[in-house]
């Protein structure tokens, strides 16, 4: 499963439209083979005994995994990239590759939910001790850092906070003391935040967002650098774990699109975050790519780009103002996961946050903006904040 590079030389976009398959291997189709398969035939005994050939199990990768995994590589200049189930397999899979009884990782407090709710059972029982650090430490996750860290978890923005980390400092001091940087880039994807010239070892992408891009594939990907690949494919192998042909195949083909897709969220999102910050009724909107947010100038050092995620934060009000915020919706609709064509919007909840809980001024609700005219989106916002302002 291991890929190389293709051809670092070219545009995101062309890297995008042309990664990931020659044509000319697979009779002139411009698209990759969906091989379903468990069994692959071997022509005698010796070449089985050996395994010496490309292909020798279904799990164990497919010209349709491959055409995936080659255009990640490509993008985020990674040695080799693994599929898996989902997004939240993405983050599992390598913490349970990196860590033992007795180990010590560190995870941004920000982080996504159910990263947490995994640290908090499966690898607490397995004897993993679990710090959740500040996402603003920067370089002062040094102080933190003891001679059993193995990994250092990072997620940059955060999930519904999207506080921007500073991981070159991060991951300087993480490698000093030898441990791991693994970082959830879901958010920028590989367009917008280059993860392995930052520093970070492992890539985890729920693709199951904008590389899929329409809401109907759950699937997510881990990418790592060379010293770093083996170890990772070790316990992936040893999990039994792949991801299905035609999940595979669906992301492979989003990605030929992601970049038009996401420069339309970014336009748009950017659009309504500004507006947002103007409106009655919105104390704070936590968008980095906004002058006004904390972190902006991390953002600005290393992003090149945006998404369509981000949050508001009610002028004041609780649970009943953010509930008829939310139920007065017409076009954005209430539902988990973002990245796909359609606006959704979600209540946050941060009470599980042990240092960075936010001192926000009202109930925070995450927006993603989806694919739709951006007025539309505005007057149905609009409504949402009357109706949460009439409680
Ligand atoms: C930052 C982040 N990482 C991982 C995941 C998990 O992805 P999946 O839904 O494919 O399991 C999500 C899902 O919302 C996410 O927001």
């Amino acid at each position: 499963m291991m890929t190389t590079s293709t051809n670092g030389k070219h545009g995101m976009n062309t890297r995008l439209a042309h990664g990931g398959h020659d044509p000319q291997s697979f009779h002139g189709f411009v698209n990759p083979p969906v091989v379903h398969a468990s069994t692959v035939l071997f022509p005698n005994a010796d070449v089985m005994r050996r395994g010496a050939q490309k292909y020798t199990y279904g799990t164990h990768g497919t010209p349709t995994s491959d055409a995936l995994a080659a255009v990640i590589d490509d993008l985020e200049g990674t040695a080799g990239t693994l599929l898996v189930p989902s997004g939240l397999a993405a983050v599992t899979v390598p913490l349970l590759a990196f860590l033992s009884s007795g180990d010590y990782v560190l995870i941004t407090d920000s982080v996504y939910r159910p990263t947490r709710r995994f640290a908090d059972t499966v690898l607490k029982r397995l004897g993993v001790t679990v710090t959740y650090y500040d996402p603003l430490i920067g370089g002062g996750i040094n102080a933190l850092i003891q001679a059993n860290t193995k990994v250092v978890f990072t997620e940059s923005p955060g999930s519904n906070t999207f506080e921007i980390q500073d991981i070159p400092a991060i991951a300087a001091a993480a490698h000093q003391a030898g441990a791991v940087v693994m970082m959830d880039n879901t958010w920028a994807t590989p367009l917008y935040f280059r993860s392995v010239e930052h520093g970070v070892d492992v890539v985890i992408h729920a693709a199951t967002k904008y590389p899929a891009g329409h809401s109907d594939v759950l699937l997510g990907t881990i990418s790592a650098t060379q010293p770093h690949f083996a170890k990772l494919e070790e316990t992936y192998t040893a999990l039994g774990m792949c991801a299905g042909p035609d999940d595979a195949y669906q992301t492979f083909r989003g990605m030929r699109t992601m970049g038009v897709r996401l420069e339309h969220h970014r336009k748009s999102a950017l659009e309504i975050a500004q507006w947002l910050e103007d409106q009655a009724g919105v104390a704070q909107v936590l968008h980095p790519a906004l002058e006004s947010h904390p972190t902006h100038d991390l953002w600005k050092r290393d992003f090149t780009g945006s998404t369509g995620v981000f949050s508001i934060v009610l002028d004041g009000g609780s649970t009943a103002q953010a509930d008829a915020f939310l139920d007065a919706l017409q076009i954005f609709a209430l539902g988990y996961s973002w990245g796909g064509f359609e606006s959704l919007a979600v209540p946050v909840f941060l009470e599980d946050r042990t240092v960075a809980k936010g001192d926000y001024a009202g109930p925070v609700i995450r927006l993603q903006i989806g694919l739709e005219d951006v007025e539309d989106l505005k007057a149905d916002l609009l409504g949402a904040l009357a109706a949460a302002k009439s409680v």
